[in-house]
């Protein structure tokens, strides 16, 4: 009979998982920056694709410390968080909500994000992986900072309705 799996399996999986996600993250966030109407958005949106190239780097620096090569597994609750801000995209095109659509399809993903590394964070702080603790918090810290940046977005663009509105 095969070895039971380990921890260290269940971590090795996951950081494939949050790899494929942040690539997939990667090239969405250009087009979620063109289709933003507000500055703004479009700003924060672009910034954050800056970040995420660095979140890469990051990752591919804990496959090395656990001596792995940097590989991505197919992680499909990303895909349907991603395919369905493409949708919100493409059914709300011209419409005064499509940056309120699009700042939460982005709020979903930071906080896919957020639960992998809180989860890696805490496997690798239990197999004694300092230095990937290090860099895991590292992405932690900037999807969060990330998603207090969306909410104070959202209340941006929806005051700026409620002017129009009135
Ligand atoms: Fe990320
Ligand atoms: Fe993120």
């Amino acid at each position: 009979m095969a070895n039971p799996k380990t921890l260290e399996d269940l971590f090795l999986d996951t950081l494939k998982d949050i790899y494929f996600a942040e690539k997939q993250i990667l090239k969405a966030l250009p087009k979620m920056a063109r289709a933003a109407q507000s500055e703004e958005g479009k700003a924060g949106f672009l910034q954050h694709r800056d970040e995420t190239e660095a979140q890469v780097e990051r990752l591919e620096q804990v496959f090395e410390i656990i001596k792995k090569p940097a590989r991505g597994k197919t992680c499909e609750a990303i895909q349907g968080i991603l395919a369905e801000g493409e949708e919100i995209i493409e059914e709300f095109k011209n419409s005064s909500a499509l940056d309120a659509g699009l700042i939460s399809s982005a709020q979903a993903v930071e906080h896919y994000e957020i639960a992998r590394y809180g989860t890696l964070i805490a496997w690798a702080k239990q197999l004694g992986l300092n230095d990937a603790v290090a860099l895991l918090q590292d992405n932690l810290k900037e999807e969060k900072a990330t998603d207090q940046k969306l909410t104070k977005l959202a209340e941006t663009v929806a005051n700026a309705k409620g002017k129009k509105a009135a």
